[in-house]
């Protein structure tokens, strides 16, 4: 199983402050490592990353795609528009395009067969609220949001797919789940994913990791890395995560 830990950056970051952390990033990675360290940028940041982490064991993506190939849809980018800058990864389906920009479980599968049509790995984002967590929906509810997924892709396609389960609850609060609570909800996962496919995906856990609780979460069975937010815009935070898988 692969293991990885991505950071999404989020609508942050400038040219200067880009370029102090991917530096840092490239120069004290460990480089014997076998975990896939991947950063997802802004579209306009895109490049500054390509050319500096050129010859680096560190990856970059997108954190969104569109679902048009080309023509005239004014704003958006596309999967092949990224393949061509040579990212290999893109987050697909985060919380917060969810949110606030209504993205439905249909659109978020489109995306995903998209990316994959396009060569670049999605990062499929799942997860449930504060409130369907208190009233016991979460199985119920992850279930529905997989199932939208892996019921759009072929079976052969379900392993090129990187799931990422986070909690809304968690993200940016500093309130992680448990790791007996992630463990719990990625075995479940994996079970589902291991009904299409007899190889699963990566299955990561995102929602407040930082450098204090990465290790035991890392440690868990079905735990196969992490999506980070705020910590992976700090060089020694990010490392430290990195170094914990
Ligand atoms: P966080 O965000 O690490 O800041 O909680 C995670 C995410 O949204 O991917």
């Amino acid at each position: 199983m692969n293991k990885y830990v991505i950071g999404n950056w989020k609508m942050n970051g400038s040219w200067e402050e880009n370029s102090l952390l991917l530096n840092l990033l490239k120069n004290n990675i460990n480089k014997s490592s076998k975990v896939k360290t991947v950063v997802c940028v802004p579209y306009p940041y895109l490049v500054q990353a390509k050319g500096l982490l050129l010859n680096s064991n560190i990856s970059y993506g997108a954190q969104d795609l569109s679902t048009y190939n080309n023509g005239a849809y004014t704003g958006e980018v596309s999967a092949g528009m990224l393949a061509d800058l040579g990212c290999k990864y893109v987050i697909v389906g985060h919380s917060e395009r969810r949110i606030y920009f209504k993205e439905s479980n249909e659109l978020v599968a489109n995306k995903t067969k998209i990316a994959l049509q396009n060569n670049l790995t999605p990062i499929v984002c799942i997860g449930e609220t504060l409130e369907q967590r208190q009233s016991n929906q979460t199985f119920n509810i992850l279930e529905i949001q997989l199932k939208a997924i892996l019921d759009e892709l072929t079976n052969d396609q379900i392993p090129n797919i990187i799931l990422a389960y986070e909690p809304i609850w968690a993200i940016g609060t500093g309130q992680s789940a448990t790791k007996e609570q992630a463990q719990e909800v990625h075995n479940y996962l994996r079970k589902i994913c291991l009904e299409y496919n007899k190889i699963s995906p990566s299955i990561l856990y995102g929602g407040s990791l930082k450098a204090n609780n990465a290790q035991e979460i890392f440690a868990m069975q079905d735990i196969d890395g992490g999506l980070i937010g705020g910590a992976s815009l700090i060089a020694n935070e990010f490392l430290a995560i990195s170094n914990s898988l």
